[in-house]
């Protein structure tokens, strides 16, 4: 039995009527995130984006996903190499940028690399790599990668959960708060006499 305050649950089958609900379940699980850049017929294009997680290490793939919805779907889908870029805190608002367009690279230094792939110069670490494959999924498409170079740098990553980007300021108030609720189970445990 779990010593936290009792909840109230809300339980239901993913459909069309609850997307929000099941979005907002799905929101629970903390990402990091990322910034995706590739070259295209109209020029270099990124797109931010959560979706990417390690795949292999033997071969080196990584994956992420593109939503069939975005006008920057098919130049993603068509690229033979792109880019992960994985983001540090102070780059929210490049996030955000490349979040609403894919030309935001007025916003950052950034320089292509020998396969002509965009290289942002502010990243914590970034993946080079190699289309290796693509599945179906649903609104989204699987795109795995073959990692053909790895870089890392130092700084504190940019993590996003429950619809927000996670700032040391909110951080703080997480923190208040669950120090808050920690009292309040305190008191619920004494009340309890456990
Ligand atoms: C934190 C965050 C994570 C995102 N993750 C993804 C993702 O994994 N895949 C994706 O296609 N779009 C993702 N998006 C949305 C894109 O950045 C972009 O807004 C969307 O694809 C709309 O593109 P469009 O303007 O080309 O239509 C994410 C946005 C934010 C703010």
């Amino acid at each position: 039995m779990s010593n936290l305050l009792p909840q109230e649950e809300t339980s239901f089958v993913p459909g069309r009527e609850n997307s929000r609900e099941f979005r907002s379940a799905l929101a629970q699980f903390p990402t990091g995130v990322t910034i995706v850049t590739c070259n295209s017929e109209i020029g270099p294009l990124g797109v931010t984006a959560n979706s990417f997680t390690s795949i292999s290490l033997d071969p080196a793939l990584i994956m992420w996903c593109p939503t069939k919805s975005s006008k920057r779907y098919s130049a993603f889908m068509a690229a033979n190499h792109f880019a992960v870029h994985v983001m540090p805190v102070e780059e929210k608002e490049l996030c955000l940028s490349f979040s609403r367009s894919g030309q935001a690279f007025d916003d950052v230094d950034w320089h292509f690399s020998s396969k002509q792939v965009p290289l942002l110069d502010c990243s914590l670490a970034r993946f080079e790599c190699k289309r290796f494959a693509d599945y179906d999924g649903g609104d989204h498409s699987l795109l795995l990668g073959l990692v053909e170079k790895a870089s890392v740098f130092e700084g504190v990553p940019l993590t996003f959960s429950q619809g927000g980007f996670n700032t040391p300021e909110k951080e703080k108030e997480r923190h208040l708060n669950a120090w808050r609720d920690a009292d309040l189970t305190e008191t619920y445990q004494t009340a309890r006499n456990i």
